[in-house]
């Protein structure tokens, strides 16, 4: 009887030990072997080979079988029951790669989730394989030298949230495909040569936070379609070849503070919707061929810190709502066409830079130009201002640039000018302003 109950025993212990070795337990599960060479590792380590040398040595910690152990720039899953941990995030931003993408085992790579490998000197085209990589969510190849298209693949890769090419030399059009990308937040392609059209399908991206996609040779108008983009905060399409009137639609993107249009071929009017454009700090529609006259509800964007309109066709005055913005540092107007007065109860108290040169301006400069006493950069050449100096100027130490030449000023410039500490140009020529000439030639200001 006894031999058999320790018999027993004997068996109870080995059973257990069975199941100990056989079953994982949730708690254990970390301590489950890898497999030998996974196959993530040996296609990280295949790319790792094509890479240049000093990117091989910056990826010593990139040896062995297990990515998810201390490999420099690899991120994995958590382990859980069901699944050993997986290679989601490659991150190695910045570290002086050298190489390219042409070769990597997406196939085994399928589980990443962000490939950010930006601010690299990688090159060669961006395969079209990568839509292997299904649950791509964020893709960073930014400042690097990847050339060729933007493959049309990509539009496969549903999950896509952050795209960013930018400042690359990619070339072509931008891919239709990417209409696919319902849940995009950011999208950066600027600073490439990226041609064609911005396509329609901007506007399916709702969940759209920014959109970079200024310094390339786009062409075309800017689709109406961007009234979809109600979550857009930031706009940045200068430096393109962009032509068209700015589209009304534009009103909608109540979020937008940051709204780059500049340098392009824009043409037609500034529409009266900017305004309701109420979330905007800077507004830049500088270097376009815009006409028309500026319509006074852009006043209802009351929360600007800058303005840039120059270099445009703009015609008509400048509206007297101008007064509402409170918030001006700095305003440029220069080279148009505008005519009439300065509204005089421009509120100023903030500025800092107040541009109106080259233009058919006339009456009086805003007395209380300086009242601020921030104002640094004052250009005002090359209209008809008259009547006196502003008398803000004289006490004005904040000066750096001033330029009231050719216009029909009035007045004692011993008077109304005093002591500037930092003043380094200023010029009044041109005018009919009262100096002190010396006998023996030149004119001095006292
Ligand atoms: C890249 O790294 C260098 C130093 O390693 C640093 O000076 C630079 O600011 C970094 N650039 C970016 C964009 O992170
Ligand atoms: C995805 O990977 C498989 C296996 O390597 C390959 O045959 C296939 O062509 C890849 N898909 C694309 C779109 O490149
Ligand atoms: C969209 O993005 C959000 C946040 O990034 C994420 O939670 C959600 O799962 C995504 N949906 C799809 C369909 O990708
Ligand atoms: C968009 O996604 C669907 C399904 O995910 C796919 O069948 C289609 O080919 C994709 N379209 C493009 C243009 O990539
Ligand atoms: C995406 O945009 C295109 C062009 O504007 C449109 O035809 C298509 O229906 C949109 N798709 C979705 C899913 O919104
Ligand atoms: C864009 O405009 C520039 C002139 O500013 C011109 O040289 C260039 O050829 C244009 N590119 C395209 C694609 O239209
Ligand atoms: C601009 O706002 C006005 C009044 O709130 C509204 O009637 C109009 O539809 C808006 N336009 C756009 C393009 O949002
Ligand atoms: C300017 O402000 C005044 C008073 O606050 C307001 O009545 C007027 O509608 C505003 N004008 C614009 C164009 O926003
Ligand atoms: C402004 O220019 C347009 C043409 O672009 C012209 O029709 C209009 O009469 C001009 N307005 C003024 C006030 O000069
Ligand atoms: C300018 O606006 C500020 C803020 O709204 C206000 O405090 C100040 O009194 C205004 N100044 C003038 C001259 O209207
Ligand atoms: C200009 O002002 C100075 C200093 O007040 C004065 O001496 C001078 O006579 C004035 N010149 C004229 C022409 O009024």
């Amino acid at each position: 009887m006894k031999e058999f109950s320790m018999f027993l025993n004997i068996k109870i212990i080995l059973l257990s030990c069975y199941i100990l070795s056989c079953v994982p337990f949730p708690d254990s599960a970390r301590e489950v072997p890898v497999l030998p060479a996974t196959s993530e590792a040996s296609a990280l380590l295949k790319w790792k080979a094509t890479l240049d040398e000093q990117s091989q040595s910056l990826l010593s910690s990139w040896v062995g079988s297990n990515p998810c152990q201390g490999w420099m720039g690899i991120g994995c899953s958590k382990a859980t029951a069901n699944a050993q941990s997986v290679v989601t995030n490659i991150q190695l931003r910045n570290v002086s790669l050298v190489g390219t993408l042409l070769h990597v085992d997406t196939w085994s790579l399928q589980n990443i989730v962000t490939l950010d490998l930006g601010w690299n000197a990688l090159f060669g085209n961006i395969p079209s394989n990568l839509v292997n990589m299904t649950q791509l969510r964020i893709l960073q190849l930014s400042f690097n030298k990847f050339s060729g298209v933007i493959p049309p693949e990509i539009g496969m890769l549903k999950y896509m949230s952050e795209l960013s090419l930018n400042d690359n030399d990619l070339v072509g059009h931008i891919p239709d495909s990417i209409r696919n990308f319902t849940n995009l937040t950011l999208l950066y392609l600027s600073s490439n040569s990226l041609e064609g059209h911005i396509p329609d399908s901007i506007g399916n991206f709702t969940n759209l936070a920014v959109l970079y996609l200024a310094k390339n040779s786009l062409t075309g108008r800017i689709p109406n379609s961007i009234r979809n983009l109600v979550k857009l905060s930031q706009l940045y399409l200068f430096g393109n070849n962009l032509t068209g009137p700015i589209p009304p639609e534009i009103g909608a993107l109540k979020l937008v503070y940051m709204c780059d249009l500049s340098q392009n071929f824009l043409t037609g009017a500034i529409h009266s919707t900017i305004g309701n454009m109420t979330n905007l700090d800077y507004l830049y529609l500088y270097g376009n061929e815009l006409s028309g006259s500026i319509p006074p509800e852009i006043a209802g964007a009351r929360t600007l810190i800058d303005l840039e309109i120059s270099d445009n066709s703009i015609n008509g005055t400048i509206p007297i709502s101008f007064r509402n913005f409170t918030r001006l540092e700095r305003l440029d107007l220069s080279n148009n066409q505008l005519s009439g007065l300065i509204p005089q109860d421009m509120n100023g108290t903030r500025m800092k830079n107040f541009q109106v040169s080259n233009n058919m301006l006339s009456g009086p400069l805003p007395h209380d130009i300086c009242a601020s006493g921030l104002i640094q950069l004052i250009g005002a050449a090359y209209n008809s201002f008259s009547g006196p100096v502003p008398k803000s100027l004289k006490n004005c130490n904040s000066l750096i640039r001033l330029r009231l030449d050719s216009n029909q000023l009035t007045g004692n410039i011993s008077n109304d000018f005093g002591i500037y500490p930092e003043l380094n140009y200023i010029d009044l020529s041109n005018n009919k302003l009262l100096v002190r000439c010396r006998a023996t030639g030149g004119c001095v200001l006292i």
